[in-house]
């Protein structure tokens, strides 16, 4: 078998050569980590469950013409993706405090927001991805303010969108982090949501329970990952296949 090349590899994905010009493959691995990598553990099936639920997404989105990197699945564990040059940032769109907003702000967990706050953090492991301004984006270089005010729109549709898929399953989208490329076709340059969106990069919580379903269970030593996020697939319709119990799409659940 020819080796493919491998083109880079990341904490929980790596990206290899497509099969024409243009084109990567994504593979998901089953690498769990969190706080730059201090903890680490294999999580057998991760990979296959982030693929399927990240594909469903990024194939819904471009079906409402939210534009991103993705063009179909190949297999379990990989899909093809168009290669963008990745904008070395890190979009969070935060909906209710957590995390490292409510630490920092000294606000509760679980506080609705005023209104959604979009952060950028500079993608760079070496220094902890540090919070940065668009006065830095824009000194710097890594955007600029076009680019800027089309990141913050597309931030907003995601947010739109995904609020509402989570919530007619039952789950409340707390916050995620998405991240962005420049797609380049002729003369036209476009910029598309890349990597991948799934409960490693989002924070979701039961709207009945709020229990967490999301990597959170692995960065507090939770437990309960892997069936977290079997829980959020299957709630979404996908993976059911072999259930002829369970419909495929998603699968209403109706709050009080
Ligand atoms: P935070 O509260 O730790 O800043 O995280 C905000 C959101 O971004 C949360 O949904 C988790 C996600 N996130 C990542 O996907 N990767 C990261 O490296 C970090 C720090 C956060
Ligand atoms: N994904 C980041 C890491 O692996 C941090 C996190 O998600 O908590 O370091």
């Amino acid at each position: 078998m020819s080796r493919r090349r491998r083109i880079y590899e990341g904490k929980a994905k790596i990206l290899y050569e497509g099969p024409e010009p243009g084109t990567l493959v994504q593979f998901f691995k089953d690498d769990a980590t969190a706080f730059n990598k201090k903890k680490h553990e294999i999580v057998e099936g991760k990979g296959v469950l982030n693929n399927r639920i990240s594909e469903f997404i990024f194939t819904h989105m471009n079906r409402i013409g939210i534009p991103t990197h993705f063009l179909r699945r190949l297999n379990m564990r990989e899909q093809l993706i168009r290669e963008v040059e990745i904008i070395p940032l890190e979009v969070v769109i935060r909906n209710i405090a957590a995390g490292s907003l409510a630490e920092r702000l000294g606000i509760n967990e679980g506080e609705v927001l005023p209104r959604s706050i979009i952060e950028f953090y500079y993608k760079n492991d070496e220094l902890n991805d540090p919070m940065v301004s668009e006065e830095h984006i824009t000194a710097f270089g890594w955007a600029t303010p076009q680019d800027i005010d089309d990141m913050m729109s597309l931030a907003i549709r995601v947010n739109d969108f995904l609020s509402g898929l989570f919530l007619g399953v039952g789950i409340q989208l707390v916050d995620f982090k998405i991240e962005m490329g420049r797609l380049y076709e002729g003369e036209m340059m476009r910029i598309v949501v890349a990597d991948e969106i799934s409960p490693d990069s989002c924070r979701l919580w039961d709207i009945q329970t709020q229990e967490k379903m999301d990597k959170d269970r692995f960065r507090r030593d939770m437990g309960g990952m892997l069936e977290a996020y079997r829980e959020v697939a299957r709630r979404l319709g996908i993976m059911n296949e072999n259930d002829p119990k369970r419909p495929s799409g998603p699968v209403l659940v109706k709050s009080d």
